[in-house]
């Protein structure tokens, strides 16, 4: 018997590539959206009927009727910012009751972790992340060490004592590592105010409707319906794939989305690769292509690259073709979409990464461990369009210059470019004709 899929999608680079809009507009055709991994230090964008909503735990297909929202067993949840993001999606409760799951193994983000990962960031001085400081990396080292709490946790007569075990521990090791956490702000409150409203969050969290990701997912696979499964930060970002130590603290490539929803790997059906037409990083680590001065103050200004979740201004670079591939190989991404390709409007020519020359040597693959000062990325030059895509109606009626550069990318990695985004807001996509993704999910 033929087995019902769920298809991921995630990000193929250093995070921000526009997954959340690309969610928002593939959602008519799911479901359920469910997220994996990650946890508020996500930021994903989507623009429609003028307003903006940057959202951080809840999945990117929150906003249409009837979609089931997953938040699975992967996820790293902070009642703080969940209550935030609850109210801005000003939603009745009867349509929230019906619309977002939360997974009972989901562990918690205390606001200790929080507290974790300003001081470690402090210790580290100049080899700082440049986390988001969400308490990402101290949450996820609890679980791992089984001392974390998980929101089931919090129906335990024993919770209260837990937490405040955990706290504690959190304290003595902050202090161990002199960081003053007095003058610590949390959201902009201090440490006691910022757990007080935490405490109110994790009420409001309770009160959502509770599941068991990997019972959920698979029982609605098995119904038939399309789940897709929705990826956080990129594969550079990766704890094991990506430039680590300047990682995040998840897998967030594909097998992520196995452990982190409960699915088998013979359930996964297509994985849709995001990737921006150039790259942006936030934080530090290794970043071939980037560049510097005005020509990266130009990108930035031109693709607005301002962090979502930080506000922190975005490093920017060219497109990294070896890095992309690479990408593509460890997630089997089959089918890519490419974001912001109106970013590059303007632009007389464009740069595109093929190769790196290490040392004098030339390599095609990606050298996770070797430092950007080492490693000089070889360049091809393009073309720009010059040409604004505001009144392109087709992804065929694209600009040849344009449709070069896609033709480039997908000899490269051997990978269709199956849509494109042109804009920030949910109607500015064009699907290729005949192998969209878009024609293959309406036909089922
Ligand atoms: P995510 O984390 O992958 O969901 O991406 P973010 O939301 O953090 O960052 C992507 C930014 O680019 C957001 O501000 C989006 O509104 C915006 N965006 C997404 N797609 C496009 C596009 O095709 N063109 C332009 N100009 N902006 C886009
Ligand atoms: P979305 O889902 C871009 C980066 C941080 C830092 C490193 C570790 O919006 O694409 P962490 O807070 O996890 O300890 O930070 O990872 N980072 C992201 N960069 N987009 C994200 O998420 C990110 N989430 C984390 O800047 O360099
Ligand atoms: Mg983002």
């Amino acid at each position: 018997m033929e087995t019902n899929k769920a298809d991921v999608l995630l990000g193929l680079q250093w995070g921000d590539e526009g997954k959340g809009k690309i969610v928002d507009v593939l959602t008519p055709h799911y479901k359920m959206v469910a997220r994996f991994q990650g946890g508020p230090n996500a930021g994903h964008t989507l623009v429609f009927e003028g307003k903006k909503y940057i959202l951080h735990t809840i999945p990117s297909g929150i906003f249409h009727q009837g979609c089931l929202n997953v938040v699975g067993n992967g996820v790293v949840l902070d009642p703080f910012i969940i209550n935030r993001e609850l109210d801005q999606l000003d939603m009745p409760v009867e349509v929230l009751q019906e619309s977002l799951f939360i997974c009972g193994k989901a562990h918690l983000i205390l606001p200790s972790h929080r507290l974790l990962d300003a001081a470690f960031e402090n210790k580290k001085g100049n080899l700082r992340i440049g986390s988001t400081l969400k308490g990402i990396g101290p949450a996820y080292t609890d679980k791992v060490a089984r001392t974390g709490l998980r929101l089931i946790d919090t129906a335990s007569d024993r919770f209260m004592e837990k937490y405040n075990a955990l706290k504690t521990e959190h304290f003595r090791l902050a202090e161990s590592l002199a960081f003053d956490h007095k003058s610590l702000q949390l959201d902009g409150l201090p440490f006691d105010d910022y757990e007080e409203a935490w405490f109110r969050g994790l009420e409001r969290l309770k009160a959502l409707p509770r599941v068991q990701s990997e019972v959920f997912v698979n029982e609605t696979l098995d119904k038939g319906a399309r789940v897709l499964a929705e990826g956080a930060q990129g594969t550079l970002l990766d704890i094991d794939f990506g430039s680590y130590p300047y990682v995040t603290s998840s897998n967030t490539i594909t097998a992520g989305a196995c452990v982190g929803l409960g699915l088998a790997p013979t359930r996964i059906g297509e994985v849709f690769g995001v990737f921006k037409a150039y790259c942006t990083r936030v934080g530090s680590g290794p970043f071939p292509t980037e560049l510097h001065g005005k020509e990266a103050e130009r990108l930035r200004d031109l693709g607005n690259e301002f962090g979502s979740t930080t506000g922190r201004p975005r490093r920017c670079g060219w497109l990294d073709l070896p890095a992309l591939k690479y990408a593509v190989m460890v997630n089997g991404v089959s089918r890519l979409i490419m974001t912001k390709a109106d970013v590059l409007n303007e632009l007389e020519s464009i740069k595109v990464c093929v190769a790196y020359d290490i040392r004098g040597q030339q390599q095609s693959l990606l050298p996770l461990t070797t430092e950007s000062e080492e490693l000089k990325p070889l360049y091809k030059e393009l073309p720009g369009w010059q040409t604004d895509l505001e009144d392109v109606k087709s992804f065929e009626q694209l600009p040849p210059q344009l449709l070069a550069y896609v033709s480039m990318i997908e000899d490269f990695v051997q990978v269709p470019v199956d849509i494109i985004s042109t804009g920030a807001d949910r109607k500015q996509i064009l699907t290729r004709k005949g192998a969209g993704i878009l024609q293959r999910l309406a036909a089922i």
